[in-house]
């Protein structure tokens, strides 16, 4: 990796997209929290440093401040919102409240003669010295640069802040008071890649397959001639990561995939397929059938925690035997990703995910070291990385399925005549979804099966059998949800094809509630 951006987090809400803009520019760079010595950053030879937004003020007794020997490197730095307050603050300028804090899209003049926003400027083909550009901008900020430092000129100005940019292009420092990452700062990707590009001179050449070719390289280094252990979901995570793994050291790596029962319709068989004997991948594979097991555990089990609990204990325990068989190992695989590792609390241990089939393993499992390739990439690197590898796009592009899988969307108690119905009935509506093209349009969407029965009509008879719920989401985060407004003639016809084809229900329903107040899955 010879080219990287370190960025330096002061908590602010935007520092993962900062770190996505970056990356999409096809520059490597790492979010570290604010105290990375200058003597660690300096070992890491960066091309260049940001330093976040923040919630405090840089005046606070506790705010968070940078190492001063930061500012002796030599090394290019972009401050960004409390990041340009923190420059202005240690560098010998004044922060102080603002007469009005500016929130939401500002207009903003930026000065011709500025460097960082050259490339607003001349697209305009404005002479440097004629003035300034206006621009929109994302602003969200109660302080303000009230006095630029020594050495610096001011770059940009809104009615409320007379120093909304500055600059020292010879020490090569930069600030912006508002927020380039954000999508509504229309012109903030060309700040950035002015930044990385004039400033910090970079040749833009992260790519997936360097990634894959140094990760597989890495890999090899550290495992040698070891035994590695990976616990296979079929989940884009997992799946990439054993990829990875079985590129870098073959035979050396045992999958273990434990089909609970409660996947979806044939999922067990379609990550055999890939991963199995007669896949592509042909590596010691072991698919353990352990439904039985899962479905007689969770016999008269109806309250949620208790189903996920039973189902977590469960899977550990047949896992566990599995590890059991192969003996010692030297490395166990996680597919951790970045995101897991920033909500973590930067610079501490990796966190183990908390999915019910994965989380818990370290304990369990006789190993040495864990071995995470993906935790640098965010999930859509994760996936780019997947096609890079040769993975089949329906598992690259797999939606999110939960650990406890259909448990949580079977209320009530879990049998397999109820597993049965819900399979069938969400195998129909994901193709009639890919058959309306909307497949890759929404983020989330499955069937589930509620535990009620209420009385209907086939042919000549009186049935009372279930109803089945469908649910559509449109999210970004998965922490809120918006419904996904499906076109009647879809639910139409996946109602239709359900009760026609499945046999037990009677009656389908879509759920119309947003996340908050109802969660995502059921249970
Ligand atoms: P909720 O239901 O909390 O779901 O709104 C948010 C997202 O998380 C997924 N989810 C899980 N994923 N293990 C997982 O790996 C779990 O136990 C689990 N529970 C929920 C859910 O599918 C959605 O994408």
């Amino acid at each position: 990796m010879n080219e990287e951006i370190i960025i330096l987090d002061f908590g602010g809400q935007y520092s993962q997209l900062i770190a996505r803009r970056i990356r999409e520019c096809s520059v490597y760079c790492e979010v570290h929290p604010y105290t990375l010595s200058a003597a660690e950053i300096k070992a890491k030879n960066p091309k260049g440093i940001i330093f976040t937004g923040g919630p405090n003020s840089v005046y606070g007794a506790d705010s968070p401040q940078c190492d001063m020997a930061v500012y002796e490197l030599g090394i290019p730095i972009l401050g960004i919102c409390y990041g340009a307050q923190l420059l202005a603050h240690q560098l010998g300028g004044r922060v102080e409240t603002a007469p009005v804090s500016e929130y939401g899209k500002t207009e903003v003049e930026v000065f011709t003669d500025s460097v960082l926003f050259r490339k607003i400027t001349g697209e305009k083909n404005l002479p440097a010295r004629s003035g300034a550009v206006k621009t929109i901008c994302w602003m969200s900020h109660t302080d303000y640069i009230s006095q630029v430092p020594d050495g610096f000129t001011v770059t940009a100005c809104t009615p409320v802040c007379p120093a909304a940019a500055m600059e020292h292009p010879e020490k090569r420092f930069y600030a912006v008071q508002f927020h380039p990452e954000v999508v509504h700062s229309k012109e903030g990707m060309k700040m950035l890649r002015t930044f990385l590009e004039d400033v910090c001179r970079c040749s833009g050449s992260w790519r997936m397959d360097s990634f894959v070719e140094t990760a597989v390289a890495d890999i090899r280094k550290k495992v040698g001639s070891g035994k590695v252990l990976c616990a296979l979901s079929g989940g884009v995570d997992s799946s990439v990561a054993a990829v990875l793994l079985s590129k870098a050291v073959g035979k050396q790596l045992t999958c273990v995939f434990v089909d609970h029962g409660l996947l979806r319709k044939d999922e067990g068989d379609e990550v055999e397929a890939v991963f199995g004997p007669k896949g592509p991948y042909a590596r010691n594979f072991i698919r353990v059938n352990a439904q039985d097991r899962f479905y007689e555990k969770l016999a008269g089990i109806e309250e949620p925690e208790q189903k996920r609990k039973v189902i977590g204990e469960e899977f550990i325990r047949v896992f566990e035997e599995e590890a059991k068989k192969i003996g010692t190992v030297d490395f166990l695989v996680q597919g951790t990703i970045y995101p897991d590792v920033i909500e973590s609390g930067l610079g501490k241990s990796a966190v183990i995910k908390s999915h019910h089939n994965v989380g818990g393993l370290p304990d369990f499992v006789d190993f040495k070291e864990i071995i995470e390739p993906l935790r640098m990439l965010f999930k859509d690197e994760v996936r780019k990385a997947g096609l890079e590898l040769g993975i089949p796009e329906h598992l690259v592009f797999r939606q999110p399925f939960p650990g406890p899988g259909l448990g949580i969307r079977i209320i009530g108690e879990v049998t397999p005549e109820k597993v049965r119905i819900v399979q069938e009935a969400d195998a129909i509506y994901r193709q009639e979804v890919k058959n309306f093209g909307l497949d890759q349009k929404l983020n989330q969407y499955f069937a589930a099966l509620s535990n009620m029965r209420s009385v209907g009509v086939m042919g000549d008879f009186r049935t009372y059998d279930y109803a089945v719920i469908l649910r559509a989401v449109m999210t970004t985060d998965f922490m809120t949800a918006e419904i996904a407004e499906l076109p009647w003639e879809l639910i139409g016809k996946v109602t239709s094809r359900i009760v026609n084809e499945v046999k037990g229900v009677s009656r389908v329903l879509y759920d119309c509630t947003q996340k908050p107040p109802a969660t995502i899955e059921f249970e």
